[in-house]
């Protein structure tokens, strides 16, 4: 199979090394778009012009499917994408708003962008649920730079709370640190793996494509996917 994803940079890296555990044989196509991060500060026009471009450009690999790996796009304008085009598209939240729905936790955090809070996507779990917009992390994770008081001056807006969703696909790197702290995470692209049922075909074979290529970005590459990938510098354009 042909499995297209993409986000607005190195998050939906973390969707796609659980698509590969799961499914290790497809070809994949990855658009990380850090030339226009954050998403999660831009407005719902914006995402909708930035994402059909991506799509677009996707499309002409001649992939069977379509991954949003990012919770901005998902949570803001992924019914207005579905129905612009005709090929499967998946969101990364909706699995995870079914799966909490059908849970025992009781009280839920979320961490997530400023237009993911902002969408209200999260209201719709039918639990004790309180959210926290970090604007501030997703550029700190993207330039290696150490997040961990940031964090820990979002985590104090969340009264006690025992579970904390991983809203932005940016925040899976900070699993092992909140587990420290005894939080239990909902990964999102781990949830979504275990929904889909995708084919395994023969091969892996990995094409990520960024709109900004450096020395950073590569080293974060390899910090989340440890088979073998080809990468090309790839701007769509984008004009604001
Ligand atoms: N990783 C994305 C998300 O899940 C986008 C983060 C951003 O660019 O602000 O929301």
């Amino acid at each position: 199979m042909k499995i297209g994803v993409f986000d607005s940079g190195i998050g939906g890296l973390f969707v796609l090394k659980e698509l590969i555990n799961k499914y290790p044989n497809n070809m994949y196509y990855y658009f990380g778009d850090n030339i226009n991060i954050p998403y999660g500060t831009k407005s719902k026009y914006e995402l909708k012009l930035l994402s059909s471009k991506i799509i677009d450009f996707l499309m002409t690999k001649e992939v069977d499917i379509i991954i949003i790996a990012c919770g901005t796009i998902s949570s803001n304008i992924y019914s207005e994408l579905k129905e612009i085009y005709d090929i499967p598209i998946y969101d990364i939240i909706s699995p995870t708003i079914e799966y909490l729905n059908n849970s025992n936790y009781k009280t839920i955090g979320v961490l997530a962008t400023k237009m993911t809070v902002k969408s209200q996507v999260f209201n719709k779990i039918n639990k004790d649920i309180h959210q926290a917009s970090c604007p501030k992390l997703v550029p700190l994770i993207e330039n290696n730079l150490d997040y961990q008081e940031t964090l820990d001056e979002y985590l104090k807006q969340l009264p006690k709370v025992d579970t904390i969703v991983l809203g932005c696909t940016h925040y899976p790197i900070f699993e092992d640190y909140l587990n420290k702290l005894n939080y239990k995470t909902i990964n999102m692209g781990k949830i979504l793996c275990e929904k889909l049922n995708l084919e395994n075909n023969k091969e892996l074979k990995i094409r990520l494509y960024f709109s900004k290529v450096n020395h950073n970005l590569i080293t974060n590459i390899d910090k989340i996917i440890k088979y073998d990938y080809q990468l090309e510098e790839l701007c769509l354009n984008y004009q604001k």
